[in-house]
């Protein structure tokens, strides 16, 4: 085992003792949260089935089409194929973590008004990765939304509208930043 898993011994139905699964430990959206699992799971799996945080889409489930992108350490991931243990320690944000007290993420707001999510399931990994851009550069160029989000595939939208909404939730963060200072 790596990182800080703690290996749990588990009695199997035949009586035999298997260090087949662990425990590990998470910071998800702020809270510290710990679960059993598998010691082959990847960071997807924790989030969707111990932790029932299923927001994250388990798509491709190989690393090509961004549906299930998280934040670790404010850097957006596939969770997919990142091992449970490499999220330990780190902080994770996850698409339910997005919205505040004062309700939906400009980014959330932005895709409902524009039009930018049809069926939906692309949606959490995009908003995502547009968050993990927006963290480093308040003001991306059509370019850098693009070039941000090219790893998330959408099969319905044609993108237009999703960069659409990635700048229009820029603008307002700006302006709310803006009105918020001295
Ligand atoms: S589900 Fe992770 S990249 Fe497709
Ligand atoms: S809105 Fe359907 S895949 Fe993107």
């Amino acid at each position: 085992m790596r990182g800080k898993v703690r290996e749990l011994p588990l009695r199997t139905a035949a009586g035999y003792v298997a260090n087949m699964h662990a425990i590990v430990q998470l910071t998800v959206n702020g809270d510290r949260r710990s679960a059993g699992v598998p010691v082959h799971f990847t960071l997807l799996e924790a989030l969707r089935y111990p932790l029932g945080l299923t927001g994250s889409k388990q798509g491709c489930d190989k690393g090509d089409c961004g549906a299930c992108t998280v934040l670790l350490d404010d850097e957006p991931v596939l969770s997919c194929i990142t091992p449970v243990w490499e999220a330990e320690g780190r902080e994770v944000l996850t698409v339910e973590g997005l919205a505040g007290p004062g309700g939906l993420h400009p980014l959330q707001d932005a895709f409902d008004t524009t039009g930018a999510a049809q069926c939906g399931f692309c949606t959490p990994g995009i908003l995502m990765s547009a968050y993990g851009l927006l963290l480093r550069n308040a003001s991306p160029t059509r370019e850098e939304i693009q070039d941000a989000l090219s790893g998330n595939l959408c099969r319905c939208t044609g993108y237009t509208k999703i960069v659409e909404a990635v700048e229009q939730a820029a603008e307002r963060i700006r302006r709310n930043r803006h009105a918020a200072s001295p």
